[in-house]
């Protein structure tokens, strides 16, 4: 962890952030992600590590604890906070919730009640929506928010709410351009780091959901699952481009 740290610094990040709340369980039988939580001991051990071996701020993000009768998060808390970390995210779930039933933030405002904590404290679970950002912000009075599953494949999100917030209004939904051109960044980068193919074949997870709610999108859908390189797409970005300002016109008319 500590190697890992110097590491990253070599690429100027702001931060870095450890991940103490991954429930997969290839990661948590080794004693990885929340398989601390187990030991919080370890715990301490690890963010002492990272945080003496660089200069960046270190941060933490973990779960309320393994599972629901050893909920260990008020602890955690006050000991991370002890080794100089600069914040702490709480993802309001514990590791054998995985991601189902609701994230329970009553926990994240007990944490924050607690007058020995100082630092910063994030919420995190279940937030996809402007509206639930602010109602939780205020309800659960965390330092800032963290959000997951609602940023794949709508990063818009993050001005939506922003915006929310100091204007009370809503921005305008991403518009077909907005999304596709968001599509073409992606499957760039994708394609960057997996090579061509494969990254076109993982963009294919995301589809869906850069498209949610767009009239008449099940056909071109189709078309992009069955892509192999970014010239294929740019033929079928600019098909489908075609095909929306006829129909907005159309709709307009
Ligand atoms: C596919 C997937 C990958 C994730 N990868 C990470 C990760 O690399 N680091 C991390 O801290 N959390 C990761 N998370 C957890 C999320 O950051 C977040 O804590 C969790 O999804 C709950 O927040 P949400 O309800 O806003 O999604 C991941 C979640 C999902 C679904």
């Amino acid at each position: 962890m500590a190697m890992s740290a110097r590491i990253v610094e070599t690429v100027n990040p702001d931060l870095v952030d450890i991940n103490f709340g991954c429930p997969v369980k290839k990661v948590v039988c080794k004693g990885a992600g929340a398989g601390v939580l187990k030991d919080i001991d370890l715990m301490v051990r690890l963010t002492k590590a990272v945080v003496s071996s660089t200069s960046l701020p270190v941060t933490v993000k973990t779960r309320l604890g393994w599972d629901s009768t050893s909920i260990n998060i008020d602890e955690v808390a006050e000991r991370l906070q002890e080794t100089g970390i600069k914040a702490l995210t709480i993802h309001a779930r514990t590791r054998a919730q995985m991601y189902k039933g609701e994230a329970d933030w009553e926990h994240i405002s007990r944490i924050k009640q607690n007058p020995n904590i100082e630092i910063p404290i994030f919420g995190n679970g279940d937030i996809d929506s402007p509206e639930k950002a602010l109602e939780y912000k205020q309800k659960y009075a965390c330092d800032g928010i963290m959000i997951g599953r609602a940023a794949i494949g709508y990063p818009w999100i993050f001005n939506e709410i922003k915006h929310f917030f100091t204007t009370g209004e809503h921005l305008p939904a991403p518009t077909i351009e907005d999304r596709l051109l968001a599509v073409r960044q992606h499957a760039e980068w994708s394609a960057e780091w997996k090579g061509e193919k494969l990254g076109l074949i993982e963009m294919r997870q995301h589809y869906s959901n850069y498209f949610r709610g767009v009239p008449h999108f099940k056909d071109f859908r189709k078309k992009f699952l069955e892509i192999f390189t970014l010239e294929e797409m740019d033929a079928l970005i600019h098909e489908t481009k075609e095909f929306y300002s006829e129909y907005l016109a159309s709709q307009q008319a």
